[in-house]
């Protein structure tokens, strides 16, 4: 009997934890102390047998019996759920492989998502990952931004300039290289316009021969046949941004005519072509009343969808973008559709729930204020290294001077991140808005000039927040003693 690892199904291990993640189906699981089992089953087939001398090798105290019964007993779900694929010849197993698919697959929009308790969160693969990662940060996720190149000029962009300005491939290759080595796992690549990068095409190849997933960012106007041909052999997923479904509204946005159309007939082609495919669709004062048009055309093609109304400054501490952010009685009437409406928006900021679960003073000031830094990184075009996207002006050293790896272990910048604490930002640290608010260090740094001065909108969107919430609070408590 042979097994192999399915071409979706990726593992790693973290510590005692072994991580396995079904990049097709969404899925991810934790396992403790199975590294063991795990290690040895391969994407190329691998005799059974074989596999169980080595494990028994590694356990010789152990009766070889109960060593196989434990790992049928575990693989089973595995060969079940098609994450470990199981048959007598190579091609049977090949037969076995899956692939995305829009008729199989049915994602969730941010309306479809189930609110979790905290017990359901706290045993969340997500969850203990990010526990792991506080203790040993470990890069998971890389960001390269490509280029700063672009083919639109968004109102909203936190780009400051769209400098002709692409990472050498050379370059490319070297930091994937480090990458893999330090065993993460996913590469995004964005910019700027990833595919106006003249070797975009053999950076996707390259990234894929080194067994990563790859997903990139696009606004997808220079998806063309060949770069979804290039995108389905190389098994990339997309993210694309559409703004509205009237052309003139994501037009006006985006300030190129036509750029609907070419970004709306590339979503159905990546649909059509059966690759995995998420909708932002970040809302501004030009889109706010076409958001949920755009959900239902996400469902209506049953891709994922996400949607958010908050927008950053530039990279570069200029505000002039925030022009478009909605004002705070547009992001009251939103919030009140999210709130008493149940009109979907992805943030957990809404829950009356929420209540019970929140840190006090003490816990709150001694917790991370989030995981920039513990777990994933962005590389600008111009091999910068900064910690998550839009905060391009927190520069954590060059891919010229210095490898990732040392990057990921000794900058002092990243140090300095990695120590940051609740108490090092003492207006949200006594702060009654704090549970209603994502305290965020790159919001604040792009919009005050300062990580640790709050951006003051983002301050009374909060408030706003709390007290909507607590209304619904009310009414539900009201409603309950009728
Ligand atoms: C910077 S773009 C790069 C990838 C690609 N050009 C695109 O537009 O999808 C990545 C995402 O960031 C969003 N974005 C850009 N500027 C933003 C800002 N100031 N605040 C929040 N999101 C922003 C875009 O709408 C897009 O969804
Ligand atoms: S949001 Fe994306 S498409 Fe729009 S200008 Fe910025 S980088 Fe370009
Ligand atoms: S509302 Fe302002 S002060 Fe309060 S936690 Fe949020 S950012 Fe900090």
């Amino acid at each position: 009997m042979l097994l192999k690892l399915s071409k979706n199904t990726y593992v790693r291990q973290f510590g005692r934890f072994t991580y396995v993640l079904d990049r097709i189906q969404s899925s991810d699981q934790m396992f403790a102390d199975a590294e063991v089992f795990l290690r040895e089953i391969k994407r190329c087939p691998r005799e059974k047998d074989d596999i169980l001398r080595e494990i028994c090798s590694a356990y010789i105290k152990a009766d070889a019996e109960e060593i196989a019964k434990d790992f049928e007993e575990f693989i089973a779900p595995l060969i079940q759920r098609k994450m470990i694929l199981c048959g007598n010849t190579p091609e049977e197993l090949e037969k076995g492989e899956q692939s995305f698919s829009y008729e199989a697959n049915d994602p969730k929009t941010a309306e479809d998502s189930k609110q979790l308790t905290k017990q359901e969160i706290d045993y969340l693969p997500q969850t203990l990952l990010g526990e792991y990662f506080e203790k040993h940060p470990m890069l998971y996720q890389l960001q390269m931004d490509i280029t700063q190149s672009c083919t639109e000029r968004c109102l909203h962009c936190y780009i400051p300039d769209y400098n002709p300005v692409y990472l050498p491939l050379v370059k490319i290759k070297e930091v994937l290289d480090d990458f893999a080595a330090m065993g993460g796992l996913v590469i995004t690549l964005s910019g700027g316009e990833c595919m106006l990068h003249p070797d975009f095409d053999e950076i996707v190849k390259y990234a894929r021969s080194k067994d990563l997933i790859v997903t990139i960012l696009s606004n997808l106007t220079l998806c063309d046949d060949e770069k979804i041909q290039l995108l389905n052999q190389n098994e990339v997923s997309v993210q694309v941004s559409l703004y509205s479904m009237k052309p003139e509204v994501h037009d006006c946005i985006t300030r190129r005519p036509g750029s609907w159309q070419k970004t709306k007939a590339a979503i159905e082609a990546l649909r059509k072509a059966q690759i995995p495919c998420t909708i932002a669709c970040p809302t501004m004062k030009q889109n706010y009343h076409d958001y949920l048009e755009v959900l239902n055309y996400a469902r209506s093609l049953k891709m994922h969808a996400i949607t958010d109304c908050i927008i950053l400054g530039k990279m570069n501490g200029d505000t002039s973008n925030l022009a478009c952010r909605l004002d705070l009685n547009e992001t009251r009437s939103i919030l009140e559709d999210i709130v008493f409406r149940a009109v979907p928006m992805k943030s957990e900021f809404f829950n009356p729930g929420k209540k019970a679960e929140m840190l006090d003073d003490e816990q709150w000031m001694n917790d991370k204020v989030c995981g920039a830094g513990f777990s994933s990184l962005c590389l600008s075009a111009d091999g910068n290294y900064y910690p998550c996207a839009a905060w391009g002006g927190y520069i954590l050293g060059n891919c010229n001077e210095n490898s990732l790896n040392e990057i990921w272990e000794a900058s002092p910048a990243l140090l300095k991140l990695r120590s940051i604490r609740g108490r090092d930002l003492p207006k949200c640290a006594h702060c009654e808005d704090r549970d209603y608010c994502s305290v965020c260090m790159c919001r604040n740094f792009n919009e005050t000039g300062n990580m640790f001065e709050p951006a003051e909108h983002f301050c009374k969107v909060a408030k706003i927040n709390h007290e909507l919430v607590d209304e619904r609070q009310r009414r539900m408590v009201g409603n309950a003693g009728v």
